[in-house]
Formats: C-alpha cells, sequence, structure tokens
C-alpha cells in the first residue's frame, strides 16, 4: 500500500520515527466501523528491523502484547514499551519472553491486563485470555481463512477440524452456515468456543462440539456428515496428538468419505520450515477427486519476506470423478 510507512533494516541505538509511523498506520487499521479491532502491530519475524528479528507485537484492544522469541536490549525494550504507552487507547502493555528453551514469563510494565477479556475481529466478539503461556485463544494470522469461511458458508454443512476455540465456527454460523461440527481433542478449548458463540447470540442448535483424538474418532465425526465444506487447521507439531509429517495424510485419506460431491475444503499449514508443496504433495496423493483452487493471502499485518514462511492456507475444490 502506498501509505505504508517503509521502515528502515538497521536500528541504531534508539527506536527509529519510523517505527512510530509504522505502528501508528496499525492502529488506525484497525479502528474499524468506530470499534478497535485485533490486529498485529509490528511482525518483527519478517526481518523487516533487523534488531527486532525476535519480537511480536499484538493489539488485543485496550492491550498491547510484547512478545520476546529472544533476548533484546532492555533499551530497547524500555522504549518499546514506553511508545505503546504513549498512545491514549492502550491501557495495559504486557511482555511475554517465550521461545524455545526459555522459561515463558510475562510481566505487565504499564497499566493493567484482565486475564479474561473479549476483543473484536470483524464485527464477531472473541474471548481471549492474554496472560495464557501459550495460545491466548485466537489466531490472529487466520483472519483471511475466517473471512473467506464467512463468504462461503450461506447454507453449508460445515467440519472444523482441530477447532480449537472455535473461531472459524463463529465465523461460518455468521456467514450463515446451516451447521457446524467442531472437533477438538481439547475440552478446555471448546468450552471457550461455545462461550464464542454465545458471545455473538449465535443460535446454540447450528454448532457442535466434539471433544475427541480426531485420530480415533472417523467414525462419530462421519455421521453428520456429508458436509459442503472442510476446515483442516492442524498443529504442526504437538507429540502425543499430532504430527504433521506423519498424521496430515490421515487426515486427508478420510476427505471423500466425509464429504458432499461439489465440496471445498481448506487446508492450513503452519510450519515455516515447509513450504505449500508440503500440503499439495499429500493432496495429489491422498485425494485425486480434489483440484487446487488458490491460496488465501496472509493478512497484511503478518506479511513475510519470503511467503512461504507464513502459514499457507490452501483452497480445494470436489469434481466430479
Ligand atoms: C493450530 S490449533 C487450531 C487453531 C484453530 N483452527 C483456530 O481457528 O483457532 C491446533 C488444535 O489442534 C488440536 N489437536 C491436536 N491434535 C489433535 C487431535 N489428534 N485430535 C483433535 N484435536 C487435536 C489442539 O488441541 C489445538 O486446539
Amino acid at each position: 500500500m502506498s501509505d505504508t510507512p517503509v521502515l528502515p533494516k538497521e536500528l541504531p541505538t534508539e527506536l527509529p520515527p519510523e517505527l512510530n509511523a509504522w505502528i501508528d498506520h496499525q492502529f488506525s487499521q484497525s479502528l474499524i466501523e468506530g470499534q478497535w479491532e485485533v490486529r498485529r502491530l509490528f511482525h518483527g519475524r519478517s526481518g523487516v528491523i533487523d534488531q527486532l528479528h525476535a519480537v511480536v507485537i499484538d493489539w488485543l484492544p485496550p492491550v498491547a502484547v510484547i512478545r520476546l522469541y529472544d533476548d533484546i536490549e532492555i533499551a530497547l525494550l524500555d522504549q518499546l514499551v514506553a511508545l505503546l504507552a504513549s498512545r491514549e487507547v492502550v491501557q495495559g502493555v504486557l511482555v511475554q519472553e517465550r521461545g524455545r528453551k526459555r522459561d515463558t514469563k510475562f510481566s505487565i510494565p504499564y497499566g493493567e491486563v484482565s486475564e479474561v477479556m473479549q476483543v473484536i475481529e470483524s464485527g464477531l466478539i472473541y474471548q481471549i485470555e492474554p496472560l495464557q503461556f501459550q495460545n491466548f485463544g485466537l489466531f490472529l494470522d487466520m483472519r483471511n481463512g475466517r473471512s473467506w469461511l464467512r463468504e462461503q458458508a450461506q447454507g453449508a454443512k460445515v467440519l472444523n477440524l482441530f477447532s480449537y476455540t472455535c473461531a472459524f465456527s463463529v465465523a461460518a454460523i455468521a456467514g450463515g452456515a446451516k451447521s457446524v461440527v467442531n472437533v477438538d481433542v481439547s475440552k478446555r478449548a471448546l468450552t471457550i468456543g461455545r462461550k464464542n458463540h454465545q458471545l455473538n447470540n449465535q443460535d446454540k442448535a447450528a454448532s457442535q462440539f466434539m471433544p475427541y483424538d480426531m485420530l480415533k474418532s472417523w467414525s462419530r465425526i462421519k455421521k453428520p456428515g456429508p458436509y459442503d465444506i472442510v476446515v483442516i487447521d492442524p498443529p504442526s507439531f504437538q507429540p502425543g496428538s499430532f504430527i504433521a509429517e506423519r498424521d496430515y495424510c490421515k487426515v486427508l485419506r478420510r476427505l471423500s468419505q466425509l464429504t458432499t460431491a461439489n465440496a471445498t475444503v481448506m487446508l492450513c499449514h503452519n510450519d515455516p520450515e515447509q513450504t505449500s508443496q508440503f500440503v499439495k504433495s499429500l493432496m495429489a496423493s491422498q485425494c485425486s477427486d480434489f483440484v487446487f483452487e488458490q491460496h488465501l493471502p496472509v493478512p497484511e499485518d503478518f506479511a513475510e519476506q519470503e511467503r512461504e514462511k507464513s502459514v499457507k492456507v490452501l483452497i480445494y475444490k470436489r469434481v466430479a470423478p
């Protein structure tokens, strides 16, 4: 976009004014129809500023969350906190230190942060828990996937595999889906999922929740089908539950039995070390009755210099044999 500020690659000892402008731009994008929506304010992993490659900043209105995947200089961190705290709309700054080989730690250097919050994305409400050690309840990089599903969902029977807190289900029902079956091994995630539907005043009868290991529950999942749309958004590596390299093909193998003749499937893969070719090869070997339609673009606040490092979202359509 032409009005998007350009960031310098190298930082001196102080944060550059361009970062200020960048953050302002992201804030302005998050004010939609008079409401502050969730957004990534800074995606350091894109490599846009070398010294901040391990920093991510999310805007969970009214809280800004700085996530550090590696150590950065205290002086830089202090400046980042001050930069965010200077915005009137920011009522709290949360710093989370995480990353492999590091204990996750939280601190609140400015204002207040509630344990349970409600945020808005595309006009829909989601419950989040920003002080959770791992994921806080909504994967912000999947915004375009949720919008796509909402647009496609009118009248559809949807199967949401690896549903987590059912954000896809909320989007599908908002788009007029006839029904959604959510499957996730985590009962806790599904409890938040139920809550997310309630927060949006959605018809209770439209959504179903299956707290099962899907790899062992195919007959139960198949029963309410066949489905017009299937969403598959697994973890890349969750030992004991799902390892993409080993298990993704086991899910794809079931697609023909689960779907209607013209079904659409959304396949997600979030391993930065693998390209979308991983999913395409599996589809070619397991599902010859599906054809590739399109890649969904990543949201602009998550853009990477290398496209394939971001989450991959592929749409396939079933065709007559
Ligand atoms: C990447 S998250 C899914 C994100 C979700 N689609 C969303 O829109 O927010 C992965 C989810 O897969 C679930 N999971 C992992 N292995 C599973 C299995 N074998 N059966 C069912 N759920 C599983 C985890 O509990 C976790 O909630």
